[in-house]
């Protein structure tokens, strides 16, 4: 299902869903906690609450002297290789596919990098139309709209459901909304539902984006948090592609490509990652993009006029974060962890679906604002309602509101105490009837 609309600016806060999340539930009054110091139970926001390794405090300081200089918006050369080195890594890509001086720009985090994306693309249409299209999944991470509002585009969502696989199709997109669309975003694996794009979706969707002429953003911000199997990138994708056109194989080492001026494989296509997630590092505020090297560079000049660059030091700690994989590991194991026990608690009143990446519980609940009241009002968990998330029709409903997403973000101790204690509000409100 598609919906359209443009996001007027003065109702900005209307697509917030923290401050919707607030004003829902201000004037109820906070439930007992069942955790023995009383804490209120935050699962509303998708904050890893372990702390980073130790090694970040260290770099830091030994970095300090970079406290006194503006960072160049682009990044430290360090900084970018290490990011290139891990891509090449996690990724299998060929040395030099990702060229650090040209496919690179290191950002604050996905959330500024997004923004800056949106705004510099948006306001540069490539196409002759009045009303460039952004698409974007529906529910979706509430950035994507924010940063469409300020570009004043067109907002077209497309549902991702049960039906659909919890990602979007934008295959179904009408012929005269694809021509004009600019900017289109997959969250793989997605925020709220954890699904996981397929390599043929992702390269449907490259392949869209090139037919059209559109960039997509690949906000892959989640891909280090999976289950079992490791999600695949867009730029493998973009290889493989690339690969077919000039007939070349993938081999083990990938060794053998180089880029050459017939064909762009990185063209209309922006990767997004982050030290948020991966490695529970969300107030570091450190990440990058990759992709289309003149997006890079027109992105770059946006951050160089209003941005505010990662601070040097900053990225020091970066750097060695993008080449350890022991706290990545450990991180990961503790997300399954606590999916396990969601399942093993939830799962008997409730289908519980572990999803294939991230950390947030996706769950049907009926109706998901009535719920995240009474688990408030019962118990002071706080959790977001799916409604908050999404986009309504013109019927007023959309495809969140059935749901809640938990942020599983605690040690898995903390959230046995607190999945227990959703259980039995989840069993009264089911014998009571609200969620039906
Ligand atoms: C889907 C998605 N993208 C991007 C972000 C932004 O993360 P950060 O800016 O910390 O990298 C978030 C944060 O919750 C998110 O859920």
């Amino acid at each position: 299902m598609i919906t359209r609309q443009f996001v007027d600016r003065q109702n900005l806060q209307e697509f917030h869903p923290f401050t919707r999340l607030r004003a829902l539930l201000e004037d109820i009054p906070v439930g007992r906690s069942c955790l023995q110091d009383g804490q209120v139970i935050n699962l509303s926001i998708g904050e890893p609450q372990t702390q980073p390794p130790a090694f970040v405090a260290e770099e830091i300081e030994k970095a300090s002297t970079g406290w006194s200089k503006y960072p160049l918006s682009k990044g430290t050369p360090d900084y970018l290789e290490a990011s290139a080195n891990w891509l090449e890594k996690r990724y299998n890509l060929p040395e030099q596919f990702i060229d650090p001086t040209k496919h690179l720009l290191a950002v604050p985090g996905t959330r500024e990098g997004l923004f800056m994306t949106a705004l510099t693309v948006l306001s540069t249409p490539q196409k002759d139309t009045q009303a460039p299209v952004f698409l974007t999944p529906n529910p979706c991470y509430h950035v994507y709209t924010g940063a469409a509002a300020a570009a004043a585009a067109e907002v077209v969502t497309v549902s991702a459901t049960k039906e659909s696989g919890y990602l979007p199709d934008y295959t179904t997109v009408p012929e005269d909304i694809l021509e004009r669309t600019e900017l289109c975003v997959l969250c793989s694996p997605s925020n709220p539902e954890g699904a996981v794009a397929t390599p043929q979706q992702i390269k449907d969707l490259i392949s869209l984006a090139r037919k059209y002429d559109f960039v997509v953003v690949f906000d892959e911000c989640y891909a280090e948090i999976y289950n079992e199997t490791a999600p695949h990138s867009a730029l493998e994708m973009a290889l493989e592609i690339a690969q077919d056109m000039v007939g070349e194989t993938t081999t083990e080492t990938n060794t053998n490509f180089s880029h050459n001026s017939q064909i762009d494989p990185l063209a209309n296509i922006l990767v997004f990652h982050s030290l948020s997630k991966r490695s529970s590092a969300a107030g570091l505020r450190c990440g990058f993009i990759a992709g289309d090297e003149k997006w890079i560079s027109m992105i770059n000049t946006t951050c160089q006029v209003g941005g505010a660059g990662v601070p040097i030091p900053v990225q020091a700690a970066g750097t060695r974060l993008w080449q350890d994989e022991e706290h990545v590991k450990e991180n990961r194991a503790r997300y399954k962890q606590n999916f396990d026990l969601a399942k093993k608690i939830l799962g008997q009143a409730h289908s519980v679906e572990i999803p294939a990446g991230g950390f947030c519980l996706w769950l049907d609940v009926g109706n998901g604002i009535e719920v995240t009241k009474k688990l408030w009002q019962e118990a002071g968990i706080r959790v977001m309602p799916g409604a908050f998330m999404s986009h309504a029709n013109s019927k007023g409903t959309s495809p969140g509101d059935r749901y809640i997403r938990l942020a599983l973000v605690y040690d898995p101790s903390f959230m046995e105490q607190a999945l227990l204690s959703i259980a039995n509000i989840l069993k009264e409100i089911k014998d009571i009837g609200v969620n039906d």
